[in-house]
């Protein structure tokens, strides 16, 4: 009998391109301007090459961690994403159901405020809430009392979108989206600030806020000094700012200005366990996964996801093993260098 077809993350997005509306794939895959930066953020990962450490008497590994006080079985997140019953009817109850059974994070998508609450209590696990912020203060308020309420374990407030990006494929293709992410019908406040970290805090007292959409060493400063607990250094998925860094580009910089202030997490490109282990090895504490979830739930639902996050996780234990490595604590800058 033939085993899984499903031997590396990249199995899954043909299946759920077959799968999926023209439209809906190209929503997904798709990216800002001439996707250059969409494509970079694969590509980083070529620029580094990983040091192995040999005869380090290792017989097992484990890539367990905490963040935030969360937890984890490996330092591989779900990054929050749009829309995901549009991939599948389960959506994100399916998502945070496969996070809490490989033991991590799921991060739930703004865009999924109808029906939260029904989210937050398909997870049994660590979930927390991606904030988009309305340009109406009091449905902003309102949403964040019901993300408390709901049980929510922390706020990822996205910071890079106070527009929509300029996405080709939806233009052409007329992708209809629920009202609210319509390009001329945005509802989000466009006018964002860093004072708007308060108000958040103000309006979920305890809970921690990390601030995603951040790529410059300046912006993580000014995240410290404002009070985020962590930061996410991330582009979006090439999905708004064309031209901007790729994710692993921007990460070194964003680290060594948080000087260890706060954990840093980055996302974008990531495909693949060697991936997660460079992106360690230049500083992050975690990384999330946004395409890499999308096609596993497009393509088999709540099992697609799962296998992802396996992959993901045999991958990353694999070259753990063979860099030297038994636990994270022992993955420091000294493993990555520059391709020649
Ligand atoms: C996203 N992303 C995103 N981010 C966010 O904060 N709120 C959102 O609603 C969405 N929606 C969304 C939809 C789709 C289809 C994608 C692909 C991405 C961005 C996401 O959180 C993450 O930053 C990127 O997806 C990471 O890059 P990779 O892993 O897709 O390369």
């Amino acid at each position: 009998m033939a085993g899984s077809p499903y031997l590396q993350v990249d199995d899954y997005e043909p299946v759920a391109k077959s799968k999926l509306p023209a439209d809906v794939y190209d929503f997904y895959a798709g990216g800002a301007g001439d996707e250059r930066t969409l494509a970079e953020n694969v590509r980083a990962f070529d620029r580094w090459v990983l040091r192995p450490r040999v005869l380090q008497g290792i017989a097992s590994v484990d890539p367990s961690t905490t963040v935030l006080g969360a937890p984890l079985s490996m330092p591989i997140l779900v990054a929050p994403w749009a829309f995901q019953r549009r991939a599948h009817p389960d959506g994100e109850l399916a998502t945070v159901r496969a996070a809490a059974r490989a033991g991590t994070v799921a991060v739930i998508s703004s865009t999924a405020a109808e029906h939260l609450e029904e989210v937050a209590a398909a997870g049994s696990g660590t979930t927390w809430w991606q904030l988009y912020l309305y340009s109406d203060v009091g449905r902003s308020a309102e949403l964040i009392r019901r993300v408390v309420d709901a049980g929510f374990d922390a706020i990822c407030w996205t910071v890079d979108l106070p527009v929509l990006g300029i996405r080709h494929r939806d233009t052409r293709s007329g992708l209809t989206v629920p009202v609210g992410l319509d390009q001329e019908k945005l509802e989000y406040e466009p006018a964002l600030s860093w004072d708007h970290l308060s108000f958040i805090r103000d309006h979920a007292p305890g809970l921690p806020v990390l601030v995603k959409g951040i790529l410059r060493a300046e912006d993580g400063v000014r995240a410290v000094e404002h009070g985020a607990d962590a930061v996410v250094v991330s582009n979006h998925g090439g999905r708004q700012l064309d031209g901007c860094p790729a994710g692993l580009d921007a990460l070194p910089e964003v680290v060594e200005a948080v000087d260890g202030r706060l954990p840093v997490l980055m996302d974008g490109g990531v495909r693949r366990g060697t991936d997660v282990l460079k992106a360690l090895a230049l500083g992050a504490s975690a990384i999330l996964i946004g395409r890499a979830a999308v096609w596993g739930l497009a393509a088999e639902g709540e099992a697609g996801v799962t296998g992802v996050l396996g992959i993901l996780r045999a991958e990353l234990e694999n070259a753990m093993t063979l860099t030297g490595c038994a636990t994270l604590a022992d993955v420091d800058r000294a493993l990555v260098a520059p391709a020649p």
